[in-house]
């Protein structure tokens, strides 16, 4: 796809900030004898000078993304299923109550946040456009439909279930451009005291902590409270609460309702007025950002080419979509990291996309450490380290890279 010189939401001018290169898919994990189709673009962020809206500068098709073959399964993290079902459980527990309530997810999964919905016996649907997945959240019990969320599927949701009480998505709104079709689709199926509610990365943590690996194709936008406050008005709702979250390194929850149909909570204000003095989408903020991306490039790349100069053994952990924007634009390939290990059946076997290094199962790791293991899946670092003890108990070292490169 061409570049797009404006802002995708509000039409305002896009200010450039960091410009990757040439990257691939980051879910893209590809066999050795496809290596020649593999696809690229480049990869490049921006901010709107008028509405703050982070964004792509390129997006890619969806269907080269989101397809059959999509690797990702949200519940192979035991932290992530917690999550979900507290999330589930508050949806039950404030908003789901009357007989009958309906609550809608898109960007499902494998069920992951649904699967307690339907245990409590709760009329929900899944909107899933990954096949793989949708089959493994239906083999649940889960009622799916196979599709993208968008104007068109939320017409028909709404004239075969009618309204509902909750539209919800993790992870999935701000990696589709064409959030007007999403609002509209939201607008037409929603009840009028309904809410949609979505959480994704926060721009702020990841300017904070320096995790520019977070932005990669699926993550098209870098939501704020201003951003959103503004992109939700712009298509008729309201930001009417905020929250901050610690998962996947620092997400907000926002809820959003029709105007006026429920009161806001002065946690928006307080965001707003925070993310005034943090400066977060102005100029000076993204060229600090900018510059420690570089540095920690730097750090790392140290780090790695010291450790195969004195001989030691790196494998990295987590085949993260975020790994391959750290890999590739960090220029770490299998000289560097020997191989990466992944409980997804459907990752391992194959190369990691663009920077090509092979994905082995966790049994591998553990049958024989390495002296150093890079985290790639940072963002679970308590539960990887919790499962994987035995390493660091042999003497084995991980090396960190959030929000600087250290070892623990
Ligand atoms: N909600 C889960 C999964 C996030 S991964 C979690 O938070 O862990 C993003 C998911 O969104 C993928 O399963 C992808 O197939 C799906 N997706 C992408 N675009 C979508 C769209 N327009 N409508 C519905 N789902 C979409
Ligand atoms: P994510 O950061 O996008 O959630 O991806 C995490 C990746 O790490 C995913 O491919 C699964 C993998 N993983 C493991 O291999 N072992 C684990 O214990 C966890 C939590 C994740
Ligand atoms: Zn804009």
């Amino acid at each position: 796809m061409s570049a797009t010189p404006s802002c995708r939401i509000c039409g305002g001018s896009l200010r450039e900030f960091f410009d990757f290169g040439r990257q691939p898919v980051a879910d893209a994990f590809v066999a050795p004898k496809d290596l020649s189709n593999e696809f690229f673009y480049r990869l490049a962020v921006a901010v709107c000078t008028a509405c703050t809206m982070a964004q792509l500068v390129e997006g890619i098709p969806r269907e080269r993304m989101f397809h059959v073959d999509y690797p990702y399964v949200a519940s192979g993290s035991a932290d992530m299923r917690r999550h979900f079902r507290n999330v589930a459980q508050s949806f039950l527990d404030n908003e789901l109550k009357e007989p009958g309530s309906f609550i809608v997810e898109f960007g499902s999964n494998d069920g992951i946040m649904l699967e307690t919905v339907a245990a409590a016996g709760v009329r929900h649907l899944g909107v899933e456009p990954s096949k793989r997945v949708a089959e493994a959240a239906a083999a649940k019990g889960i009622r799916v439909r196979n599709a993208f969320f968008e104007e068109s599927t939320a017409k028909e949701v709404f004239a075969a279930e009618g309204p509902a009480k909750v539209v919800y998505a993790a992870n999935t709104f701000s990696h589709v451009d064409y959030v007007d079709s999403i609002f509209r689709g939201v607008d037409v199926l929603l009840a009028p005291d309904g809410i949609f509610v979505f959480e994704d990365p926060y721009l702020a943590d990841i300017v904070e902590r320096t995790s520019f690996d977070q932005i990669y194709d699926e993550h098209y936008y870098f939501f704020t409270v201003r951003s959103v406050q503004a992109m939700a008005a712009q298509y008729g709702f309201e930001l009417v609460d905020v929250e901050h979250l610690p998962v996947h390194g620092g997400e907000i929850r926002y809820t959003v309702a029709r105007p006026g149909a429920r009161t806001p909570s002065p946690a928006v204000a307080r965001y707003l007025d925070r993310e005034k003095i943090l400066g977060i989408a102005e100029q000076r903020t993204l060229d600090r950002f900018a510059a420690n991306v570089q540095q920690l490039r730097e750090s790392l790349r140290d780090v790695l080419v010291r450790c195969r100069e004195q001989g030691r053994t790196v494998a990295g952990y987590g085949a993260t979509a975020k790994s391959a924007t750290l890999t590739n634009f960090c220029g770490i390939g299998p000289d560097l990291v020997s191989y990466i290990c992944d409980n997804t059946p459907a990752k391992q076997g194959l190369l990691s996309p663009g920077s090509h290094i092979p994905v082995r199962s966790p049994e591998e790791f553990a049958a024989s450490y390495p002296d150093y293991a890079l985290l790639f899946a940072w963002n679970h670092a308590a539960e990887i380290m919790r499962k994987e003890s035995g390493f660091q108990d042999r003497g084995g070292q991980w090396i960190l890279y959030v929000p600087e490169v250290h070892l623990v």
